[in-house]
């Protein structure tokens, strides 16, 4: 059932690259300039009503938000606030028929993420989600769904649920500027063809695990690590962590690189863990100083950047390079190896990988 594997998350990893192929069936494709999702009903005249997007999930759903709103708002131009549902559901939000709110859910059935839906929902807004399980309570109360294709889920740390989460909100974004008129038949067209090589860049990043199990073997006794990132790499960079503490039990925090000056730079001190991802180009620069700053004060800095960018080498102590792909589309390809190093982390120590202590795969009480 492992597939070969010897668990369910490693299996899941590996299935990236298809269940992203999956979640792209029928809705992109190379000859036709358009984006088809024909699941969901939204028009011009929606989006012009729309002022303002929520987006509200929980845990790595939440993640996947947060890359959703630099999406939405680069491509179609609409403001976004992304919220954690727990938060979102308790603090009387600015909600009304011209809000569409887009909740994200693996499972369909966290208690919290459902909440803020009828929440919503009672208030007037528009509901569309992003859910992989077909049938559940969250799908089933929502005006339009967007299902993932990731297949069932199984080991409590996602992985596979959140890079489809992704794809699901290029296309929602893609669609949205598509409607609006946001982005040229040509920009959109360049999008989905970078797209449709995500999955080949993927499987290239499953590839490269050398580096990560060395580091694995070099740091699994850490007390800390420390991820940094700016702009899409911050997203990742807290879904990295996530995934650290909750399967492999070290304490970890994200930071975007440029609060590090406000505050946690304090905390580094000789042989501080940092991961620094380095995978915007607009932003690379920005970056190397912050790997300057942390290393003139002790940090060990593992590195990830893309192909072509070796400056880092000369400066990090171990550097991984994931295939070349543009800031934008980034995502999906740089959370790879962060899964793969908590994955690593949490087998080195003998952790049980699958059913990390404490959690459910799905939360469905308060
Ligand atoms: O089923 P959902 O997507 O609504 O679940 C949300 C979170 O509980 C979930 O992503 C959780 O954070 C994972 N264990 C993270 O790996």
């Amino acid at each position: 059932e492992k597939g070969g594997y010897r668990h369910f998350m490693l299996k899941e990893i590996h299935e990236q690259p298809k269940a992203i192929k999956d979640t792209m069936t029928g809705r992109i494709a190379k000859d036709s300039d358009a984006i088809r999702l024909d699941d969901i009903k939204l028009t011009a005249e929606d989006l012009a009503r729309f002022g303002k997007i929520f987006i509200v999930a929980c845990g790595t759903a939440y993640h996947a938000g947060l890359a959703g709103k630099y999406l939405i708002e680069h491509l179609a131009k609409i403001p976004v606030e992304v919220d954690v549902a727990s938060e979102f559901r308790y603090r009387n939000p600015l909600v009304d028929e011209k809000t569409l709110v887009i909740i994200i859910s693996q499972s369909g059935e966290t208690l919290d993420t459902f909440a803020a839906l009828k929440e919503a929902k009672g208030k007037g807004a528009r509901i569309l989600s992003v859910v992989n399980v077909v049938g559940s309570s969250i799908a089933r109360e929502s005006h339009d769904v967007l299902y993932t294709w990731a297949g069932p889920e199984i080991a409590v740390a996602s992985t596979k649920a959140y890079t489809t989460q992704i794809i699901a909100l290029y296309e929602i974004a893609l669609h949205m500027a598509d409607l609006k008129g946001t982005l040229s038949k040509e920009a959109i067209k360049a999008i989905k063809d970078e797209m449709l090589n995500l999955p080949a860049k993927i499987e290239k990043a499953l590839g490269n695990k050398e580096e990560i199990q060395k580091f694995a073997s070099k740091n699994s006794g850490e007390k800390d690590v420390f991820f940094i990132g700016r702009g899409l790499d911050y997203a990742v960079a807290l879904e990295g962590s996530l995934k650290l503490k909750e399967i492999s039990y070290i304490h970890s925090d994200a930071y975007a690189a440029g609060e590090l000056k406000h505050g946690p730079i304090a905390l580094i001190e000789e042989g501080t863990v940092v991961i620094a991802l380095m995978a915007q180009h607009e932003l690379y620069e920005k970056m190397l100083s912050n790997v300057k700053e942390v290393k003139a004060r002790g940090a060990y800095v593992f590195a990830i950047a893309k192909e072509g960018n070796r400056e880092v080498e000369t400066i990090a102590d171990q550097t991984l390079y994931i295939p070349e792909v543009s800031d934008m589309l980034s995502p999906t390809v740089t959370v790879i190896p962060l899964q793969l190093l908590a994955y690593y982390m949490a087998v080195e120590k003998g952790c049980d990988v699958d059913m990390p202590r404490n959690l459910a795969k799905s939360v469905t009480v308060e």
